[in-house]
């Protein structure tokens, strides 16, 4: 028995439609209390900063945040006892707004992107005094996934050699503590990652625009580990929300737009390494039985993040 929500972090890592001579995994951030990604650095925030004697129940929190993070400090605030307001980009989900406001939390809608609402938080800070977590910024957002992702990969592949992450880019968190982690258990491994063709900041150097609800703020992000990238693969909106939709008919995997992208952008990481050669067997057998199977091992595996759920994106048609 866990003895709080916040205790109960942890996901799994299931394999997903793979080219020959190659596995794909991804591992399905949705199962997560909050159902993202984002609450294992809105927890491991809260509680740097209590450790560090900034907040204690009672006292008010402000974020800015495209949705998921605010979730999941919303998540966190309700069960340690925090009065929290989240400032959120008017483009976002209704769903998030909705979910915000049913873990208790006040949402400011603010005109414009994330750099908007960065701008408004820092306001309501100024006039408040209200602690801001600043998950662009903060390591233990990077460490959350050092300390929880990664060590449960290296759990699920048991045993078999990873060849490379690919995942999405918002604040950095995911990609350079995971695969901080990853390259120590790996050396060789390839860490890639996954931004949006319309606003390619990585790839370019230039800010564009895009509608993807999480990835792509439209700068680099403090915490983001530029020199942990081996590459950076772009994926176009209607090219990921395409994808959603697949794995959601053919494969039973509810997930949001930035999952479509790291989804293409996995498959083509692992087109390139295939061995069809090698005759790799199929994944869930090799592993319930118990074992690698002969060979195995020489197989290329990569492994992807899914950072939500299909549901928290309803409402914009996706699906539809
Ligand atoms: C749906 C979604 N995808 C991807 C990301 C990017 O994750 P990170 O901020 O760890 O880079 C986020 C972050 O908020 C997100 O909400």
């Amino acid at each position: 028995m866990d003895g709080s929500i916040l205790d109960a972090i942890g996901t799994p890592l299931v394999r997903v439609d793979s080219p020959e001579g190659a596995t794909v995994a991804a591992k399905l951030e949705s199962f997560n209390p909050g159902g993202s990604a984002k609450d294992r650095p809105a927890i491991a925030m809260i509680e740097a900063a209590e450790r560090e004697g900034l907040i204690s129940p009672g006292d008010s929190i402000v974020e800015p945040t495209s949705g998921n993070t605010g979730i999941g400090i919303a998540v966190a605030s309700a069960a340690r006892g925090y009065d929290l307001t989240i400032v959120l980009p008017d483009t976002m989900s209704e769903e998030r707004r909705r979910l915000l406001r049913a873990y208790g939390a006040e949402i400011e809608l603010v005109a414009g992107d994330m750099m908007d609402a960065r701008a408004r938080a820092d306001e309501i800070m100024a006039d408040t005094g209200a602690v801001q977590l600043g998950q662009f910024e903060n390591p233990a957002n990077a460490e959350a996934h050092y300390r929880t992702t990664a060590p449960e990969i290296i759990e699920a592949v048991e045993g078999r050699e990873i060849d490379a992450l690919v995942a999405s880019v918002g604040t950095g968190g995911t990609i350079t503590g995971t695969g901080r982690r990853l390259k120590e258990e790996y050396p060789d491994m390839d860490v890639i990652a996954v931004e949006p063709e319309e606003n390619a900041v990585l790839s370019t150097g230039t800010a564009g625009k895009d509608e993807f609800q999480g990835m792509g703020p439209g700068f680099v992000s403090e915490l983001l580990d530029v020199e942990l990238l081996d590459s950076i693969e772009t994926v176009a909106l209607p090219d990921a929300e395409r994808e959603c939709r697949r794995l959601a008919r053919e494969e039973g995997i509810l997930v949001g737009q930035s999952s479509g992208a790291a989804s293409i952008a996995a498959r083509r990481v692992a087109d390139g390494l295939a061995r069809p050669d090698l005759n790799c067997p199929e994944a869930p057998a090799a592993f319930s039985d118990g074992g690698l199977e002969a060979g195995y091992d020489d197989c290329p595996l990569v492994v992807t993040i899914f950072p939500d759920s299909g549901e928290r994106y309803l409402s914009t048609g996706l699906f539809d």
